[in-house]
């Protein structure tokens, strides 16, 4: 499900061309385009910075993910069903997955032969697809899923098992780790849940459960559909027990908390905050894009948060009001507009950053001018004013400054324009992109557009530059 990515196209495009032979010279082994016109898919979707990531030739629309989850022996049996569309004439393909043992994959409902290298899964249909066709490709695998450590500053994330289950975290590329996907945020898709667990631990994935879960023989299974599109690292299988919180927000939104038994105390306020911050951020951001809200906290001590779709989940302590209204903030900026190029992080994190901080004017405690003011005052020679926000690097994605500098970025842009057309900015910014993907140019466009100014200069400072803006 792609859109507004004719730049991406184009590169890949590119990439593509420099990557075939010329016409006069017989194709690398493994690139072999046949002499009917149909070529292998990329191994990458196109990401400068993140080349092995996603893949090309092909768009996903759908997964339907079946997982069947043995905490005792951490063994995991998947059947993945993908229904994508060829954009291109397709020899074979990739898919993205990390470890695991596949046992069988078929195109339309034919074996198709596939070799593995790295992370990467090559599959070759027994008839190429065309252009613009539709196909369903089925993975059946199996094994014990192994999380990913990285580079980019993060530490351990993917599929983590826990004592009772799984603690499933994968910004930025660590879905691979669970099921095969086109693991970039570049190519989102609705998804359909199908867990089965041990009798008595509960399955928490993203959208909403479809009816209720079903025992048989000792397991139960969960059925979770999510409707609306989604990057593949915000999806979630969080596993484990769990007490369960759910009703609706004032405002009428579905919300679902779940709490691991050791944080049963934190129900209640993870429940009540998440309902209010989600009717409060629809007032200042738009309507909420997704049908049902809420979050869930594990006893997995990864001391951060992530925002998985719907259903933000908090590793390891009870979430203040703060992290609540970062991660729900996440729900506009990050899931319904999605970035195509993980440069662009600071559309996300500096985004969820300024929400914390409007959160706090809100409730009447700092105003956002003073948490600013508080960052200005920080020494030139603060790491944050070497590293600029608007380029997030590769092998530190997550650094503070695409947080912090990005939420400044965002303050010094409503002091330049005046709060009526900031806030207008942020409604037309959600309205204008919902469930479609967005770049750090289109967001200075719309900015100049709507306030008529020349902010140029403005971004430059605070997003490109390797000092502290005046
Ligand atoms: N996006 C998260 C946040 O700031 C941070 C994050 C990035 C993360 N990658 C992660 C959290 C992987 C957990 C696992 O809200
Ligand atoms: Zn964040």
């Amino acid at each position: 499900m792609r859109s507004n990515r004719r730049g991406m196209a184009l590169l890949a495009a590119l990439i593509s061309v420099l990557a075939c032979a010329p016409a006069d010279e017989p194709p690398p082994a493994g690139q072999a385009e046949s002499a009917n016109g149909y070529t292998a898919g990329a191994p990458g979707i196109g990401d400068p910075d993140f080349p092995a990531d996603g893949n090309g030739g092909y768009d996903v629309a759908h997964y339907g993910l079946v997982v069947d989850y043995a905490p005792t022996t951490k063994r995991l049996e998947g059947v993945t069903t993908i229904q994508a569309a060829a954009t291109q004439n397709l020899s074979s393909f990739n898919l993205d997955l990390s470890g695991l043992d596949v046992r069988g994959i078929t195109v339309d409902d034919a074996p198709a032969t596939f070799t593995r290298k790295g992370d990467e899964l090559t599959v070759t249909p027994p008839e190429p697809v065309d252009k613009n066709a539709g196909f369903t490709v089925k993975v059946t695998y199996s094994g014990v899923p192994k999380p990913a450590k990285d580079s980019s500053n993060l530490g351990t994330y993917g599929f983590i098992s826990t004592a009772d289950g799984a603690f499933v975290t994968s910004e930025p590329n660590g879905s691979k780790t669970w099921f095969p996907n086109n693991d970039h945020p570049a190519d989102k898709a609705t998804f359909d849940f199908a867990i089965t667990v041990p009798a008595g631990v509960t399955a928490v994935a993203n959208g909403e459960l479809t009816g209720q879960p079903v025992t048989a023989g000792g397991k139960t299974t969960y059925r979770w559909s999510e409707r609306h599109p989604m990057a593949s690292y915000l999806a979630t299988a969080t596993l484990g027990k769990f007490d369960l919180r759910q009703g609706k927000t004032p405002g009428g939104i579905p919300n679902f908390a779940a709490t691991d038994p050791k944080f049963k105390t934190s129900l209640d306020k993870l429940y009540t905050v998440s309902g209010e911050v989600t009717d409060y951020w629809g007032t200042v951001f738009g309507p909420y894009p997704f049908s049902s809200t809420g979050g869930v906290v594990d006893d997995y001590s990864a001391g951060y948060a992530l925002e998985n779709q719907t259903k933000p989940i908090y590793g390891g302590f009870e979430p203040d009001e703060s992290i609540i209204a970062h991660e729900l903030a996440h729900q506009w900026f990050g899931d319904s507009l999605t970035i195509s190029r993980w440069k662009d992080l600071w559309l996300n994190e500096g985004f969820a950053t300024y929400a914390e901080w409007l959160w706090s004017e809100h409730k009447g405690k700092q105003t956002a001018e003073a948490i600013f003011n508080d960052y200005h005052k920080r020494p030139a020679t603060d790491p944050m004013w070497s590293y600029p926000p608007g380029r997030a690097k590769p092998d530190d994605l997550f650094n503070q400054s695409v947080y912090t500098r990005g939420g400044m970025t965002l303050h010094a842009l409503r002091k330049a324009v005046g709060d009526q057309t900031f806030f207008q900015l942020l409604k037309a910014w959600t309205a204008g992109h919902r469930y479609g993907h967005v770049t750090t140019e289109s967001f200075i466009d719309l900015a100049e557009q709507m306030s008529g100014k020349d902010l140029g200069p403005l971004f430059d400072a605070w997003l490109y530059q390797p000092r502290r803006p005046a």
